[in-house]
C-alpha cells in the first residue's frame, strides 16, 4: 500500500500539478479533495501545456482514475469548459476516468456573483480571490443551504431547488446593490450541464475503498497551499476550505491510517498572488522572475508577488501537514543570482520567533531574519541527474532541507515533465 497526499507548502501555484503529474505514473488513481476552481495547475509535457483547474492532473496518463472528492466545490459550467478544452488538446475524459462525489457542493452563478460583490464591498481590504465564488459556496454548504452534486442526476428535484436558491440569493444580491442571477436562464444552463455531467456522479468514497482494497495506489492532489488554509493559514486572507494534508481525508473518505506519505511542494523561493501579508517580499526578484515570463497566475492571469524563501513557513508546513518529503520545484529561477538569502526566523518585538504569528497585525510586524548563501550562476535547466547539479545548488537544498526537517525528494529544474531529478 502507498497512498500519498502532495500539499502547498506556501501559498499555492508551489508547481503541485507538475510534481503530481511526475507522481502519478507510479499510481492508479488520482483525486482531487478540496477546493474548485480557483485551483490552476501546469501541466506541460511533449511541448503541450495543459492547465487543469477541477479535474485532477492524472487525466493527462492512460488508464488513470481521476476523482473529484466530496470536500471539493465543483462548478459545473466550469467543469464542462474545462472538459472541452482538454478534449481538444486530445485528452480522453469519459465517465469511466472522471468520477464526481455526490455529495461533493455545487459552485453557481449566484455564488460568483457574491464572490465578485464581496470583493467590491471589501475595497482596500478585499482578499483578493479568485472571483470563482469558492468563499460563498463553502459558506453554503457549512450553513447547509447548498446544493450537491446528487441533484445533478434528479432533474426535477434540482430544478425544484434551484428556483428556491435562486430566489433566496437574489434578496442578498438586491442588498448588496448587485445585479440579480436570472432564474429562468440560469436553471435552464444548469439542466444542460446536469445531464453532461450525471454519467461521472457516484458515490467516490465507495470507489476509493474498493481500490484500495484491490492493491491500486492513491495520490491526492493538493490544491492552494498550506497558508491558504482556512484553520492554519495567514486569515482572514485565505481561501475556504482545508488545503493541508488532513482535508484530503475529509474530502475524500479516505481516512488518515491508509495515508502512507505526504510530500509537501515547494517553490525555492516565495509566491502569493492576492492581499495579505508576506515578511520575505522582494519587488527586486519579483521583476527579475517576471521578466523571464516567470510568476504569472495559472487561473487569474495575475502577476504573483515574489520574495525570497521562507523557511519560517515551510517548517510549520511540514509540521502541519506531517510532510516526510520534499519536492522544490523552480530551482531554475535562482539561477542568475549572485547571492541568495533564505529566511530563518522572524524578529517581532525584538524576540526571534521560528512559528508563524496568528495575527496579521503580527505578521506585519515580522521581520525577516536571513542567512545568505552564494549563488550557483549556472543554467539548471538541462541537467538531468541529481548528482550533477553544482555544489552551491546542492548545498542551498541541503541547507534548506535541514532547516525544514523533511528530506528532499524531488527538485524542478524546468516546467516539463523530464525537468524534475529524483533526489
Ligand atoms: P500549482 O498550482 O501548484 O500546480 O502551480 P502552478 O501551475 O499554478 O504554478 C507553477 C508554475 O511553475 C507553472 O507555470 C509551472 O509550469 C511552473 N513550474 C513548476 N515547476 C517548475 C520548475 O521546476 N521550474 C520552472 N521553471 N517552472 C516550473
Ligand atoms: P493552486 O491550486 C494561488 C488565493 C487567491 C486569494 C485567496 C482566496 O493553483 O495553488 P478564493 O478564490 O479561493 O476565495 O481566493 O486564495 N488562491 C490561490 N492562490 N494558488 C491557488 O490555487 C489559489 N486558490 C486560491 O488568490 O488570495
Ligand atoms: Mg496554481
Amino acid at each position: 500500500m502507498s497512498n500519498i497526499i502532495v500539499v502547498g507548502a506556501q501559498w499555492g501555484d508551489e508547481g503541485k500539478g507538475k510534481i503530481v503529474d511526475y507522481l502519478t505514473e507510479g499510481t492508479d488513481v488520482v483525486v482531487r479533495a478540496a477546493g474548485g476552481n480557483n485551483a490552476g495547475h501546469t501541466v506541460i509535457n511533449g511541448g503541450t501545456k495543459y492547465i487543469l483547474h477541477l479535474i485532477p492532473s492524472g487525466i493527462l496518463w492512460k488508464d488513470k482514475l481521476c476523482v473529484i472528492g466530496n470536500g471539493v466545490v465543483m462548478d459545473p459550467i466550469g467543469l464542462i469548459e474545462e472538459m472541452n478544452k482538454l478534449r481538444g488538446q486530445g485528452v480522453t475524459i469519459e465517465p469511466d476516468n472522471l468520477l464526481i462525489s455526490e455529495t461533493c457542493h455545487l459552485v453557481l452563478p449566484y455564488h460568483r456573483a457574491l464572490d465578485l460583490a464581496r470583493e467590491v464591498k471589501r475595497g482596500d481590504k478585499k482578499i483578493g480571490t479568485t472571483g470563482r465564488g469558492i468563499g460563498p459556496a463553502y459558506a453554503d454548504k457549512v450553513e447547509r443551504s447548498g446544493i450537491r452534486a446528487i441533484l445533478l442526476t434528479r432533474p426535477a428535484e434540482l430544478e425544484e431547488e434551484l428556483r428556491h436558491r435562486i430566489a433566496e440569493h437574489n434578496v442578498t444580491l438586491r442588498d448588496v446593490g448587485v445585479d440579480e442571477v436570472p432564474a429562468d436562464e440560469t436553471v435552464a444552463k444548469i439542466l444542460a450541464a446536469a445531464a453532461i455531467l450525471a454519467p461521472h456522479v457516484t458515490n467516490t468514497t465507495v470507489r476509493l475503498h474498493e481500490a484500495i482494497q484491490a492493491g491500486k495506489k492513491l495520490l491526492f492532489e493538493g490544491a492552494q497551499g498550506t497558508y491558504l488554509d482556512i484553520d492554519h493559514g495567514s486569515y482572514p486572507f485565505v481561501t475556504s476550505s482545508n488545503t493541508t494534508a488532513g482535508g484530503a481525508c475529509t474530502g475524500s473518505g479516505v481516512p488518515p491510517r491508509m495515508i502512507d506519505h505526504v510530500v509537501a511542494v515547494a517553490k525555492a523561493y516565495t509566491t502569493r498572488v492576492g492581499s495579505g501579508p508576506f515578511t520575505t517580499e522582494n519587488e527586486a526578484i519579483g521583476d527579475m522572475l517576471h521578466n523571464m515570463g516567470r510568476e504569472f497566475g495559472a487561473t487569474t492571469g495575475r502577476a504573483r508577488r515574489c520574495g525570497w524563501l521562507d523557511m519560517v513557513l515551510i517548517r510549520y508546513a511540514v509540521m502541519i501537514n506531517g510532510a516526510d518529503e520534499l519536492a522544490i520545484t523552480n530551482l531554475d529561477g535562482l539561477d542568475g543570482l549572485d547571492s541568495i538569502k533564505i529566511c530563518t526566523a522572524y524578529r517581532l518585538d525584538g524576540k526571534v520567533i521560528h512559528y508563524p504569528p496568528a495575527t496579521i497585525s503580527d505578521i506585519e510586524k515580522c521581520e525577516p531574519i536571513y542567512e545568505e548563501h552564494q549563488g550557483w550562476k549556472q543554467d539548471l535547466s538541462t541537467i538531468r541527474d541529481y548528482k550533477d547539479l553544482p555544489d552551491l545548488a546542492k548545498s542551498y537544498l541541503n541547507r534548506l532541507s535541514e532547516l525544514a526537517g523533511a528530506r528532499i525528494a524531488l527538485v524542478g529544474i524546468g516546467p516539463s515533465r523530464d525537468q524534475t531529478l529524483i533526489a
